[in-house]
């Protein structure tokens, strides 16, 4: 039955790449756990244009819908069924095409007398577009009194703060802050989400080692082999820094650098928490900051835009960025977000590596490398892709061994002969889900939860922004290194920490950076 009332799902950008990739199947797999919860269901694909006679738009990307593989055949295509026939095409441009859509929701809440408990707006769609679509919503398609609004943003946000601020306070004249949900689709990889739990399952051990004394370094690293063929209209304007960097690697930072609250079942001290861990940050300068641009950028930039023929490009793909926190905890460590395209490799981590020497009993057993208990300690939330294929947590063997929520993650199977960070995998204690998610399926969970501490405040955002921005103004007119493209590029990442610093080595030569550019 539908007690708990109908909840109507408004995906705007219906037929895009990130519809098309992610979110139809975000969207089914958010009915298929939800079919019996109570809520009834109806999805409305929307879009500018008019469906064409015979045209199928988005109907194609719902043929293909598929089940996790544990799902019963049968009951996949019943689903699926149901699925199809709850969800609809809207033309939505005019203010006429918001009332119509307003009306048919209200019709149908309406003839099956049925209690409305919320609708959500997915705007998968250019941010200059957000304005005006959402003074639609704003205007015509308001839930009725006691019936929850989420109207879900993606990035960009703005490209620096300055224009940051201006959308914000711009979507503020339309919805409440709490009406608002600006994804990172970082928040939904398991990986990244389960960091704080598992600090704070694990705060007896990490509690007292948790902090400068016996940190040496944190890494936030996302390497993709892509380049940006095929996206340089939005990639110039943007780059590495405010695709990804600004985003997704500080956010996976914060889980790891933030004060764990007493509470942590409190979304509010969760939010609070990370926020004075982001105005903490320090130390973004341009000597601090080593940045590239993979050779055959400037090509594909003037092949898909045409008009910039002969104009060389400044964006960055390549980012390897040192800050530093202000909170007495980090004091001295640095902390390293690196992301590149057209690299050697995909893969991405997030990873605490402790000082040797804080374990190593014996000392003047550093060198010794026979010592298992002076082999390197470390944790690693492996975000997924790379050598390991799936997302996981590795704790070094001669640390400690965690604790995990059994019922979500579990030990790997027998071990394999890989090597990661240059330790075989059998150093390390591996964890991975016992279910994998794809992060937008647990995106869309979370909007249909309510769960906002999954999202970025307005705070945040411009917090981020305010941290990120000077650095991209002292670098938007210096031309980036340029490096090959791809598998050759195997020492494009390579950074290790000399006194006082940390040595990144871009191409050739090393470029030498230090903390605080002193
Ligand atoms: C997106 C960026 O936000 O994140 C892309 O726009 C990037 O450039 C992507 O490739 C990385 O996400 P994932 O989930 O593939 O690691």
């Amino acid at each position: 039955g539908a007690s708990q009332g109908h909840i109507s799902v408004v995906l705007l950008g219906a037929n895009g790449d990130l519809a098309k990739k992610y979110l139809w199947q975000g969207l089914f797999q958010l009915y298929r756990d939800q079919v019996s919860s109570g809520h009834s269901f109806t999805f409305h694909g929307a879009a500018l244009a008019a469906l064409e006679p015979g045209q199928r738009l988005m109907f194609d990307e719902l043929k293909r819908l598929s089940c996790p593989p544990d799902e019963a055949p049968n009951r996949c295509a019943v689903l699926k069924d149901q699925f199809l026939k709850l969800s609809q095409y809207h033309q939505l441009g005019s203010a006429e095409d918001y009332r119509a859509l307003n009306r048919e929701i209200e019709t149908l809440l309406g003839q099956e007398g049925l209690k409305e408990a919320g609708r959500i707006f997915y705007l998968s769609v250019p941010p200059f577009a957000y304005a005006e679509i959402a003074r639609h919503i704003n205007s015509s398609c308001r839930p009725r009194a006691g019936a929850w609004l989420r109207v879900v943003l993606e990035k960009p946000f703005g490209h620096d703060l300055q224009s940051a601020q201006q959308l914000a306070a711009e979507l503020a004249g339309f919805f409440s802050e709490e009406e608002m949900y600006r994804v990172d689709h970082y928040l939904g990889k398991q990986a990244v989400a389960h960091i704080l739990p598992f600090r704070d399952q694990n705060r007896q051990v990490l509690g007292p080692i948790w902090n400068h004394h016996h940190v040496e370094r944190v890494e936030v690293v996302l390497k993709e082999t892509v380049d940006a063929k095929g996206r340089t209209r939005f990639y110039e304007q943007y780059g590495v820094i405010r695709d990804v960097l600004q985003n997704h690697l500080t956010e996976a930072l914060l889980f790891l650098i933030m004060e764990l609250p007493a509470n942590t079942s409190s979304a509010q001290e969760l939010v609070q928490c990370k926020l004075q861990a982001l105005q903490a940050l320090w130390g973004l300068q341009r000597s601090s900051a080593v940045l590239g641009q993979y050779q055959d950028y400037d090509r594909q930039v003037q092949e898909e835009l045409q008009e910039a023929r002969g104009h060389v490009s400044t964006t960055p793909t390549f980012a390897g960025v040192l800050i530093q926190s202000q909170s007495p905890r980090w004091e001295g460590v640095p902390f390293l977000l690196t992301s590149g395209k057209a690299l050697d490799e995909r893969v991405g981590y997030a990873r605490v590596l402790f000082k040797n020497t804080a374990y190593c009993p014996q000392s003047g057993t550093l060198r010794d490398a026979g010592r298992s208990q002076c082999q390197p300690k470390q944790i690693i939330f492996y975000f997924g892709h790379g050598a390991l294929g799936a997302p996981a947590v590795l704790v070094s063997r001669n640390l400690f061994q965690p604790v995990m929520p059994k019922d979500s993650w579990r030990e790997a199977g027998p071990r394999s002969d890989l090597r990661l960070f240059g330790q075989p995998l059998s150093d390390f204690y591996v964890y991975s889900p016992v279910r994998e998610r794809d992060a937008y399926s647990v995106v869309i969970s979370n909007i249909y939860h309510g769960r906002k501490d999954f999202f970025i405040p307005v705070e945040s955002l411009l917090a981020s922004w305010a941290f990120w921005t000077p650095l991209l103004d002292s670098t938007s007119r210096q031309p980036p290194r340029l490096y090959p493209g791809g598998v050759e590029n195997q020492q494009l990442l390579d950074f290790q920490m000399v006194p006082g610093g940390v040595a990144f080595a871009l191409a050739e030569p090393a470029e030498l950076l230090h903390p605080g550019g002193q």
